[in-house]
């Protein structure tokens, strides 16, 4: 059985101040819950502080972005090997990478097979747009996305690999996917990584979905076969709930 993870995206939010406030009060909370897995994203900056406070919670902890190459002349990005001393996961390909710099199918699949040879998780973020969901294109960007993302991973590596289903018309517009089609879309993910990697590392494969996620529609989210957890952008900002979202996948997934 999949254990239900659930990350929370900061986004650009929070100085490190505020977030050791927040990593503080939350931790009290999420710690108590067991049976999910819990990851908070901070900005990179952050990392240090929050990796110091979590230690020993049961909490992951995750970055927003990496670069792929190891070191060397690439002013302003970060290194996997870098990232790898402070959390475990890593988002990658998030659709405002996509959108605002630049972030294609290509360079998402080098930072896969970088977080590969370095031990990161990766959650690995697909989803259409409006106008594509509107052509009924969503099927095909999405298993073209989830393809060109993950080619190349090891079947070892891909069973660990997290894929998070975000259509981007439902990311912080509070206008969320029906769970039904969320489901939908899930099932075509789940098969596109069983042609990939067999049925079995298919099965072992988390896949979140993300987009206007609150502690009210969590729930049927939660319920449907295919749907293994959720990546939270603006609910994760607060505690009661983030926390909330949390404690719902543990009573519809866990054990
Ligand atoms: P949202 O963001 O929950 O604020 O819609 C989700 C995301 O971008 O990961």
């Amino acid at each position: 059985m999949r254990k239900p993870l659930v990350a929370g995206n900061w986004k650009m939010n929070k100085t490190i101040a505020e977030t050791r406030d927040l990593v503080f009060t939350m931790s009290m909370k999420l710690r108590k819950i067991e049976g999910v897995e819990k990851v908070i994203c901070p900005p990179f900056v952050s990392l240090m502080a929050a990796s110091a406070l979590l230690e020993g919670s049961g909490i992951g902890l995750g970055a927003q972005n990496m670069h792929w190459e190891e070191k060397g002349a690439f002013t302003g990005e970060v290194a996997p090997g870098m990232l790898k001393e402070l959390c475990s996961y890593v988002i990658l390909g998030h659709s405002e990478r996509r959108t605002y710099f630049g972030e294609t199918d290509e360079t998402v699949n080098k930072k896969v097979l970088a977080a590969q040879k370095a031990g990161l998780t990766p959650i690995v973020c697909v989803g259409e747009t409006l106008a594509q969901y509107e052509a009924g294109q969503t099927s095909d960007v999405v298993s073209t996305q989830t393809r060109a993302g993950l080619q190349g991973a090891t079947s070892d590596f891909a069973s660990k690999i997290v894929v998070a289903y975000e259509p981007v018309w439902a990311i912080g517009t509070g206008k969320a996917s029906s769970a039904e089609n969320a489901q939908a879309v899930h099932a075509g993910i789940r098969q596109v990584l069983s042609e990939m990697f067999g049925k079995e590392t298919a099965q072992a494969i988390r896949i979140l979905y993300g987009g206007s996620v609150t502690a009210s529609n969590a729930a049927e989210f939660f319920s449907q076969a295919d749907i293994d957890g959720a990546l939270v952008g603006g609910a994760s900002l607060k505690v009661d709930d983030f926390v909330g979202i949390v404690s719902q996948s543990k009573v519809a997934k866990g054990e």
